[in-house]
């Protein structure tokens, strides 16, 4: 059935994120004819600007983002635009605001708050109060939610209250990554893996996203996040989640929901002292990002002192059936050597060395799933190298490049994702109780990390504190080297 014709209302509508991602998204997929006809943007601000004035802002900043426009289509996109200059606590805007949205008003209603966390219960109570929100309305809510548990609790709470928790919209980008979704299509549209995928198999797991980039602009929400909250708790939980969990009947909106929210709860809470010794915190000095000399993290915030970890690894498990003693390493941060994000499955030994010398000179067999920036799966398999000579072992890998295999670049997780609440499919999007089982098992670790020492030095453009490798290297382990 064809989609109905929606207002699309984004509240921090000048801010990074809309300019940066939701417009260039809701443009691309206009341009394919994918946005409802009628469909309707209406950014909120404290810009103070007219429509004109958005719209302008609007043509300056798309091509930085999308490249060059066909006039005909960016003016369509552009002519969909509109401001409406708000202060939430402004109850004369709220009407200027209810009065737009009531002219020709379209029989949907996106409410996209990108804005801080703390505005998210005062705007769908204001929302509610105008009479803004019926049974078709949508909230998408942008991470971080909350700052713990508590105050995940109390957003949701205050969300929940005006909208019915199918209406409710929290966003994981990385959900939205085709590289993420494919996870589940390897895993369960093929056979091969899936007998594999359990502790007899299996020997650990590592998830890895690794930035270059610093803090950028971003200083002032990241300082008061760090890493452990703006990438653990959400992106590389929901990786995990999607790694580990069991296979749903069939992908359904509550179906895969309900088997990540399964691993999160079989997470093992951590004790302190293994907070100690299974988790590393760093933060970046200064150093050199490819080639570049980068500033320290305290440079960046312009700040003498700050104990806000920028890099994380740590041990986590999953105490189940399927992955009993298989160690999930996770670890992240910023500036660090590479820009990537990878998943390793990492196999056993085989159970006997059989060939001559080959003792100890094996290499397991590794799934290495490349989310970014080039999306492919290589499987590390042990060949003979060619020769007369006997056998001698070499790796060799086999290995699949989406891009060349398919041709295609992959669209922008926003574009999937805006369109999913266009068609108000929460499926790629997090529920509540996952939310807050993630916090559940990540406070204690935020909390113990606060409390302890201050992160270890790493100087920008290297993987980390030496002590992210002790860690592992412990375990008789060590971090793949993403090729
Ligand atoms: C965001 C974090 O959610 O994800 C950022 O707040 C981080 O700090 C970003 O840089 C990473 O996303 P991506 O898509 O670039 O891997």
């Amino acid at each position: 059935p064809a989609l109905a014709d929606s207002d699309f209302v984004i509240f921090g509508g000048t801010g990074d994120l809309a300019l940066r991602k939701l417009l260039p998204a809701l443009y691309l997929r206009d341009r394919d004819g994918q946005l409802p006809a009628g469909t309707r943007i209406v950014a909120v601000s404290r810009a103070g600007l007219d429509d004109a004035g958005y719209r302008d802002k609007v043509r300056g900043s798309l091509p930085a983002y999308v490249g060059e426009s066909e006039p005909r289509e960016l003016d369509r996109f552009v002519s969909r635009l509109s401001h409406v200059s708000l202060d939430v606590d402004d109850a004369a805007a709220w009407i200027e605001l209810a009065d737009r949205l009531s002219v020709d008003a379209n029989p949907v209603r996106v409410f996209y708050l990108a804005v801080g966390p703390a505005l998210f219960g005062p705007i769908c109570r204001h929302l509610d109060e105008h009479g803004l929100v019926d049974a078709e309305s949508r909230v998408v809510l942008e991470k971080p939610i909350g700052h713990d548990l508590a105050s995940a609790e109390a957003i949701n709470d205050a969300v929940g209250a005006v909208f019915d928790e199918s209406r409710i919209f929290r966003i994981d980008h990385y959900l939205g990554k085709e590289s993420v979704q494919n996870l589940l299509v390897t895993r369960f549209a093929n056979t091969i893996f899936e007998p594999l995928w359990n502790a007899h198999a299996i020997d650990h797991v590592q998830i890895t996203v690794s930035e270059s980039l610093g803090v950028g602009s971003r200083g002032g929400y990241y300082d008061a996040a760090g890493a452990l909250r703006d990438m653990v708790q959400n992106h590389l939980l929901q990786l995990l989640c999607l790694v580990a969990m069991e296979p749903p009947t069939y992908v359904g909106r509550e179906t895969v929901r309900d088997e990540k929210l399964k691993v999160l709860q079989a997470l093992r809470p951590m004790t302190a002292d293994e907070i100690t010794s299974s988790a590393v915190v760093g933060q970046y000095t200064a150093g050199l990002a490819e080639g570049t000399a980068v500033p320290s993290y305290l440079e960046d915030l312009e700040t003498e002192s700050s104990r806000t970890e920028t890099f994380v690894a740590l041990k986590a498990e999953v105490c189940n059936w399927r992955w009993a003693g298989v160690p999930f390493y996770l670890r992240t941060g910023k500036r660090m050597k590479r820009q990537y994000s990878e998943i390793v499955i990492a196999f056993k030994q085989v159970p006997h060395p059989m060939f001559p010398g080959s003792d100890g000179e094996q290499e397991p067999n590794r799934l290495v799933m490349h989310l970014q920036p080039d999306e492919s799966i290589r499987l590390h398999l042990v060949a003979k190298e060619p020769g007369p000579g006997g056998i001698r072992l070499r790796p060799a890998s086999l290995d699949l490049n989406f891009t060349q295999a398919f041709g295609a670049k992959s669209p922008d997780a926003y574009e999937r994702l805006l369109m999913d609440v266009i068609r108000g499919n929460p499926t790629l999007f997090m529920r509540r109780d996952e939310v807050e089982a993630a916090w559940r098992w990540i406070e204690p670790i935020v909390a113990h990390m606060a409390s302890g020492k201050s992160p270890r030095p790493y100087p920008a453009g290297t993987d980390g504190p030496p002590a992210a490798d002790t860690l592992i290297e412990r375990d008789g382990r060590a971090w793949h080297e993403s090729s």
